[in-house]
């Protein structure tokens, strides 16, 4: 798909990702590859600018001089990007500025803190850059990346056929839809339902696929399947491995049914390529699947990958650009091996129902109180711990939950979230009152690292 492109490379540091969606956010496509990238993938792309982007100045400059020195000769417009200490006063108002090199006339630099970086500061720079220096139109934008993948899309399927495998998360959701407005009944979505979904969510997809999208959608309700696999396995990575595993086998299953298939779709979006090295080595499949890789005896010829080139954030745009409802746009995270992993210890029917009514209540209370935008990520988490409580006078021997709320950028790390204590007394009050067999609700105050976001 032709649009202006501009280059980042990555010169160390930990902000290439994020520069490289301030770009996009700048209504400017760009792609990010590590600094040693041979010159000529580079030039064959025909970028119409390069950024730099790197850690501290010495680092920087030591990895730019790595940089191929025909990329400078290119002509274009340069920036670098590196990150020194706080160079202005906490609150003072100094706005970072380009300098123009002494020796490179298409040169300019920009010192960043990890301040500045978060601020529209950094947006001016980099807006600056994009349209004062390398003078660009600025074509980068939902509505024409919809438009022109559903064409080459179309084109590439030709009247082959398709298969998915929708989890109703955001990405296999925006890739199924996307491949529906190109090639219609031609895609087939295959929903393998664990029995491990919250309330309502197993109904809530086909509802969206099949009546609104009018896909062509098989659910598989496989919950007496992955309860029996489960039963009496306590330990997380053996849950996480026997569901990953008997998602496969289903999928595969149902697969089979439909017989051989041309195209399989992945959800793999942008920062899996990056990370995989991809761009690097000029691959672009990487396995990756929310449950658990790739399955072998399914019958295709192709993976297709409709996301690849696009940002979480961007997934999200398009998914609003095609009509796909906020309950699945705006979902929050949600693993894989779903609530399989929020029952700690031994999974039963039993559990999973009482996490599943006290996780509704929660979900929604915090809408009500106005924080599902605000909050990354938060659940409850069913903990394997009865104790002692009284109700209306009689003693009970009930479960413990624990709420987990973060803030984060991307789940590698996460802050607790400081939820009001109002909001959080209304909960416990309703979930002991609503949900059975809980008598007590406590609050996790723990930061990723040292625990992770999820308990198992
Ligand atoms: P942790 O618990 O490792 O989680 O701090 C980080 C983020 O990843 C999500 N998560 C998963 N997502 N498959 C997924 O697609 C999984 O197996 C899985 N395990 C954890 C978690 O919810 C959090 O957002």
């Amino acid at each position: 798909m032709a649009h202006e492109l501009v280059v980042i490379l990555d010169c160390g540091g930990h902000y290439s990702q994020l520069i490289a969606r301030r770009v996009r956010e700048a209504n400017v496509y760009c792609e990010v590859y590590p600094y040693r990238v041979a010159q000529e993938r580079i030039q064959g792309k025909n970028p119409k600018a390069l950024i730099l982007t790197g850690g501290t100045k010495e680092t920087y400059e030591k990895d730019a001089e790595g940089v191929n020195k025909a990329l400078f000769d290119l002509g274009i417009p340069m920036l670098g990007i590196y990150y020194g200490p706080e160079q202005v006063e906490e609150g003072s108002n100094v706005i970072p500025t380009l300098i123009q090199s002494d020796h490179v006339s298409n040169l300019y630099t920009v010192q960043l803190n990890a301040t500045l970086i978060h601020t529209t500061h950094c947006d001016d720079v980099i807006h600056n850059f994009l349209y004062e220096v390398a003078d660009l139109a600025g074509d980068w934008n939902m509505e024409a990346f919809a438009e022109k993948s559903i064409q080459a899309l179309r084109e590439k399927i030709g009247n082959k056929k398709v298969l998915c495998a929708l989890s109703g998360g955001v990405d296999s959701s925006v890739a199924a839809v996307l491949i529906h407005k190109a090639v219609g009944s031609q895609l087939t979505c295959i929903f393998v339902d664990h029995g491990l979904m919250r309330k309502h969510e197993g109904d809530e997809v086909e509802h969206t696929f099949k009546e609104q999208f009018n896909m062509n959608l098989v659910r598989v309700n496989a919950e007496d399947r992955f309860l029996d696999k489960l039963a009496g396995i306590t330990d997380p990575e053996t849950k996480r491995k026997i569901i990953g595993e008997e998602f496969i086998r289903v999928f595969e299953e149902e697969a089979k049914k439909i017989g051989t298939v041309d195209f399989l779709v992945q959800g793999t979006i942008y920062p899996d390529v990056i990370e995989s090295g991809a761009s690097d080595s000029g691959t672009m499949i990487k396995s990756h699947h929310n449950v658990g890789g790739l399955p072998d005896h399914v019958d295709f010829k192709e993976i297709i990958e409709p996301l690849q080139e696009l940002f979480k954030d961007e997934v999200r745009a398009l998914g609003r650009v095609l009509h796909i409802p906020d309950m699945l746009v705006d979902r929050q995270p949600f693993p894989g091996p779903g609530l399989g992993i929020r029952v700690i210890g031994d999974i039963t029917k039993e559990k999973l129902d009482i996490l599943r009514e006290a996780d509704y209540i929660y979900r929604d209370e915090i809408a009500k109180a106005g924080l599902d935008k605000k909050i990354w990520q938060y659940f409850v988490v069913l903990t394997n711990l009865r104790s002692v409580g009284v109700t209306d006078g009689k003693r009970t021997y009930h479960y413990t939950v624990a709420l987990r709320g973060v803030t984060s950028i991307d789940g590698m790390t996460a802050d607790w979230a400081r939820i009001p204590f109002e909001v959080l007394e209304k909960i416990s009050r309703r979930i002991t009152k609503e949900a059975p067999n809980i008598n007590r609700v406590v609050y996790d105050i723990t930061s990723k690292p040292p625990a992770t976001i999820e308990w198992e």
